[in-house]
């Protein structure tokens, strides 16, 4: 079942990978990175575990997307900025029926953030932030001149609640990525269709924690293999939640 990666040259084949049927209503991809012994990041960061294949893949499942999820903890941690793809990445998407660039939507209560930083660009689409009414209502006002603050849930964010706004707004493609805690909390709410995991031939030792935080899962939840991939070492894994 293993075969080789296809090459940046291949990038149709890669596509053709990981395609999506272009009828669901909706659909959430889940990709994480992790070592060989389970860490899901080196000195806090996932970039140490990843690879050029690695990247060219998320780079690939992000181009596929109409809005990338993400918890605040990755965002801050992986300064994420808004991507607006141009060049090749930006033909790929027009290919492939999604807008230009996707929507960046990003998950807090706290809603700590620096809004003059590259996760709340001037231009379209606008940031979503995804909070809870247990928010602080002054950060949400703060917020509210540089990205859609949604208010989804009463006491915590409810990620059903915030599924249903997403897709009204005609984002249907959701790239998840992560962290660990948010990852959790939509394992816990069922909300996840698909997982790509690769698994990097390192072992990085005790410390970091694994691909899902949080409370524990009441059971075990099975996944489908639909594909193994490998570059030098590397193996790409795509996954299905079982019964979807
Ligand atoms: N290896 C990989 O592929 C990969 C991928 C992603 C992340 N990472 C690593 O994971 C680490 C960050 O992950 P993390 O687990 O600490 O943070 P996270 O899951 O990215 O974000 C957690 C934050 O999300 C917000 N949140 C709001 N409602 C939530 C809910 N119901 N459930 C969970 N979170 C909710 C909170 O933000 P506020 O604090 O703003 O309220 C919370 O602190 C970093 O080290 C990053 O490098 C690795």
């Amino acid at each position: 079942m293993r075969r080789v990666l296809p090459d940046v040259a291949d990038d149709v084949d890669i596509e053709a990978e990981y395609a999506v049927a272009a009828d669901l209503p909706w659909h959430v991809r889940t990709s994480f990175i992790s070592s060989a012994d389970g860490a899901v990041s080196v000195n806090g960061r996932a970039g140490g575990l990843g690879n050029a294949g690695d990247r060219r893949v998320f780079a690939l499942l992000r181009d596929l997307s109409d809005v990338i999820l993400v918890g605040a903890g990755t965002a801050r941690e992986e300064k994420y900025a808004a991507p607006r793809p141009t060049g090749a990445r930006l033909e790929r998407r027009r290919r492939h029926g999604v807008g230009d660039a996707p929507a960046m939507a990003v998950v807090s209560e706290r809603l700590e953030f620096d809004t003059g930083s590259d996760l709340f660009p001037d231009d379209e689409p606008r940031t979503i932030v995804i909070t809870s009414e247990s928010s602080p209502p002054q950060r949400r006002a703060e917020l509210a001149p540089y990205a859609d603050v949604l208010v989804c849930g009463k006491r915590a964010v409810d990620l059903g609640e915030a599924a249903s706004a997403m897709r009204a707004r005609g984002l249907r493609r959701v790239h998840f990525e992560g962290g660990p805690r948010l990852f959790g909390t939509a394992m816990a709410g069922g909300l996840v269709d698909e997982l790509c995991l690769t698994l990097a031939p390192l072992l990085t030792g005790p410390g970091a924690g694994r691909i899902v935080a949080g409370a524990e899962l009441a059971d075990p939840s099975p996944l489908l293999l639909r594909h193994v991939l490998e570059e030098d070492g590397y193996l790409f894994l795509r996954y299905t939640m079982s019964g979807r």
